[in-house]
């Protein structure tokens, strides 16, 4: 018998992965992540690399969920915008587990001693920017999860132009791993700097 555990590895750094997730990595006869987090998988074992490819590793996940115990890797939180959500709405109850992890917004929320249970949290990966004015217009405090093209400056530029300067910034970069950076900022200090924004980055977005 076969089960596919989906784990949640955290932010980034091997210190925020669960020891339950350790165990069942190490039982797991295969292991499928994207190309960083496969460095969470022993030496040695059957790995499937995750890279645009969801659909092929569907198929193969469908195909293999009876005979082999299969540990899909997702950054962070499953429950946050994860491969999860496509796996388990293909299989049965039965045949996954869910095994928690540290979302980056949870840890980029314990940077700053900030609270989360009222936070309004959006995606733009691959997305543009309409719907974000009224987002931030409806909510105190809003958690970007940014992308290569909407970086935190690019966000910040948008939103200077349609004059929403009453607001603070703060940009988290590569959480719990050794580029972590935090930056606090008002709007148009963000969206005229320079910076290269190189690797994962959240921004949140508060009222005054
Ligand atoms: C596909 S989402 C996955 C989110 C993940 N499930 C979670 O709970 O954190 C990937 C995005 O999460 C954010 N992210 C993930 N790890 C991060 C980190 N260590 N530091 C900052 N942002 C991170 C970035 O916005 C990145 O583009």
């Amino acid at each position: 018998m076969g089960k596919v555990y989906i784990i949640g590895t955290g932010p980034g750094s091997k210190d925020y992965l669960l020891p339950l997730a350790k165990k069942i990595i190490k039982k797991a006869d295969v292991v499928i992540g994207a190309p960083r987090l496969l460095s969470f998988s022993p030496k040695g074992k059957q790995t499937i690399l995750l890279k645009g490819n969801y659909s092929q590793v569907l198929d193969y996940i469908k195909k293999s969920k009876n005979n082999k115990n299969i540990a899909v890797l997702v950054s962070g939180s499953p429950g946050v915008f994860s491969f999860s959500r496509r796996i388990t709405s293909v299989l049965k109850p039965s045949e996954y587990e869910v095994i928690p992890g540290i979302s980056a917004l949870e840890l980029a929320c314990a940077r700053i001693g900030e609270a989360w249970d009222d936070l309004c949290i959006i995606s733009l990966h691959a997305k543009n920017l309409q719907g974000l004015i009224k987002k931030i217009t409806a909510n105190e405090k809003v958690m970007i999860f940014c992308d290569n093209k909407n970086t935190p400056s690019y966000v910040a530029n948008y939103l200077v132009k349609k004059e929403e300067s009453k607001l603070k910034v703060i940009a988290f970069g590569n959480l719990s791993m050794q580029s972590e950076e935090i930056i606090e900022s008002d709007l148009s200090s963000l969206a005229n700097t320079k910076k290269r924004w190189e690797g994962l980055w959240l921004l949140l977005i508060k009222k005054k």
